[in-house]
């Protein structure tokens, strides 16, 4: 079977292609899986409970938006979090971010933007997903390099006016995967600016929001009530699966200007997969607790310290201000990648894997992921060996 044009050139996804890089060889020792995100620090116990008192709501069809009460324990969120009250109409409950991220563009992309195919604006590197929803949305993706030497955010003054013109939405990431870059608010201010200007729509992915160093992320919906904008410009994306170490919940929402949740709440109708009862009763719960979140960001705030003493004085090594990951500069990612596996069983991620351009103008070629998710102990041996097999 062939698959339609507008997906023939997607690459393998990240994982398929970590294997097939790395798997056909033995790991040189005890593994250490520092490749995938996926949080391993305890989420609360009432989880469980909660979807075990309520199993019986897995015999019936699950409202689709999202129950009153997760509704509104996610609108108490934002309004602890961010000093901004949204009606419930403002929101809707997604299966985790990814799927959400995706179908954004689906419903909320233009087919065409003055007369032409609409540009997409993407950060370089990115999550994988919003590519392949630009592209669904029938837009062309443009990738905007955002590297040490932007700050690793994008550079918005670089971006050219024309293609501002012809953008339809902006996918933007902050606190950043993979390199933990945080947007200032002064930063937010442009990127609103520009989608007011030129008419575009802005997609925050702040799944990383909660997981923070010494400052907490300012969010862009505070930005957005700080400068009145129209709401319908900004949609913002929250996830259970960082923040509560939940990724097996799938567990997310989008908040954004009504009309646009609207068309959002009118396609999954049609195509979404709604949470499961039980599922949408325990999130609501995890929405409304702070403990779980408080104990886990010490835990990483406890990891950093150690990446910082382990790679004190390493040419190069930016320590992130936010989120899980460290982004460090090696000579070639993928080369770095299967020789710490070969040689110590460490895994982590090549760059190139997060972004898109072949060869020099691949901003992730020079550089390797590595997320803080393992035990300390464990965590400890494996930046260790980076730091000693890796010449930075
Ligand atoms: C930047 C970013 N956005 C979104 C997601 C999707 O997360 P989820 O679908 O579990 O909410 C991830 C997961 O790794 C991510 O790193």
């Amino acid at each position: 079977m062939e698959l339609p044009e507008r997906f023939a050139n997607l690459p393998d996804y990240t994982w398929p292609r970590l294997r097939a890089l790395l798997d056909s060889h033995l790991p040189g020792g005890e593994v250490v899986n520092l490749a995938i995100g996926e949080p391993r620090h305890a989420f609360p116990e009432f989880v469980s409970e909660t979807i075990s008192a309520h199993a019986e709501d897995f015999g019936r069809y699950p409202p689709n938006h999202g129950s009153p009460e997760l509704l509104s324990a996610i609108a108490g969120w934002i309004e602890r979090r961010f000093g901004v009250a949204l009606d419930e109409n403002r929101l809707m409950v997604l299966n985790g971010t990814r799927e959400g991220l995706f179908s954004a563009s689906v419903a909320l992309c233009p087919e065409a933007k003055g007369g032409r195919r609409p540009f997409v604006l993407i950060p370089n590197p990115f999550y994988q997903a919003y590519m392949t929803g630009a592209l669904a949305a029938g837009a062309d993706p443009v990738f905007l390099p955002a590297t040490r030497e932007t700050g690793f955010l994008p550079d918005l003054d670089a971006i050219d006016r024309d293609v501002l013109e012809r953008t339809a939405a902006f996918y933007f990431c902050s606190p950043a995967n993979p390199q933990g870059a945080v947007a200032s608010r002064d930063y937010w201010k442009v990127v609103l600016a520009l989608a007011e200007r030129h008419d575009f729509r802005v997609f925050a992915d702040e799944c990383y929001s909660e997981i923070w160093r010494s400052e907490r992320p300012v969010g862009a919906l505070e930005v957005a009530a700080e400068m009145d904008s129209d709401p319908e410009r900004l949609f913002v994306f929250h996830s259970l699966s960082k923040r509560s170490n939940l990724p097996g919940l799938r567990s997310g929402f989008v908040a954004g200007g009504a009309k646009g949740i609207a068309e959002i709440r009118q396609l999954r109708s049609y195509a979404g997969a709604p949470l499961p009862g039980p599922v949408q009763r325990a999130s609501a719960r995890v929405w409304d607790d702070e403990k779980h979140v408080e104990a886990s960001r010490q835990r990483y705030v406890r990891k950093y310290e150690m990446a910082d003493r382990i790679f004190d004085g390493v040419d190069g090594y930016v320590s992130p201000p936010a989120g899980f990951f460290l982004w460090l500069p090696v000579q070639d990612g993928e080369d770095a990648a299967l020789s710490l596996w070969r040689e110590s069983g460490v895994r982590v991620l090549p760059g190139a894997y997060l972004a898109s351009g072949r060869n020099g103008a691949n901003p992730g070629v020079g550089y390797i992921r590595v997320a803080m998710v393992a035990d300390e102990p464990e965590l400890e041996r494996g930046l260790e060996e980076l730091r000693n097999r890796l010449c930075m």
